[in-house]
């Protein structure tokens, strides 16, 4: 049974692992989604515990997981902390879904959550980036999102030692 949750502040270590390895897997098979390999599991866990974890934990980012059964499947982010003039705007982060867990409608049930949440937060506008051209652009495309542009060259490619720059995709969406 799938199950879409927020992740609770107390909850945040036991979750780590699971976190890690799906962040992992994920740059594992070509996601470009911040990081470049080599990219290791404690490569992985830093990212959770620096930079994601004390956002949660200060009430600037909300933090969903889909689970199957026990298994943690996908997770995404929602970055709520913004500066006086956007409080009305929410940031999407971080959709990842464990290449296991693949096409059976996790990431969806994700940005569904996550859009709920978002209007319960008082935002009433969402942005994010994507890599132009990746799966995840049809996906937004479906939910609602528009694009308002792209921007060449805009990171490198995650491929080990690969020189080359891939094209982003802005997209937003009106709650
Ligand atoms: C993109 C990603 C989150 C999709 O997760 P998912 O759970 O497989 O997606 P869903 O099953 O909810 O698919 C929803 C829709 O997305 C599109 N989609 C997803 N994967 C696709 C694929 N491999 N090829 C074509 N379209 C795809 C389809 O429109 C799909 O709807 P459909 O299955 O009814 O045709 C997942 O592939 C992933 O984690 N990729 C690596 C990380 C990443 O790139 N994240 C996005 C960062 S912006």
């Amino acid at each position: 049974m799938m199950s879409v949750t927020e992740l609770r502040k107390n909850d945040l270590s036991e979750a780590l692992p699971a976190l890690a390895k799906i962040l992992q897997a994920c740059v594992a098979s070509g996601a470009s989604v911040g990081f470049v390999e080599p990219f290791s599991i404690a490569d992985s866990e830093a990212f959770w515990k620096d930079q994601v974890f004390p956002e949660v934990i200060a009430g600037r980012r909300v933090l969903m997981l889909a689970r199957d059964g026990r298994h943690l499947a996908g997770t995404v982010q929602l970055i709520t902390g913004m500066l006086p003039n956007q409080l009305h705007r929410g940031e999407v982060s971080k959709l990842l879904v464990h290449p296991d867990f693949r096409r059976r409608g996790i990431a969806r049930l994700l940005m569904l959550a996550l859009m709920e949440r978002a209007e319960k937060a008082g935002k009433s506008l969402l942005t994010l980036d994507t890599r132009t051209g990746d799966m995840a652009e049809p996906l937004y495309g479906s939910l609602g999102f528009e694009v308002a542009g792209s921007i060449p060259d805009y990171c490198r490619s995650p491929e080990v030692n690969s020189t080359s720059l891939d094209a982003t995709t802005y997209m937003y969406k009106i709650l």
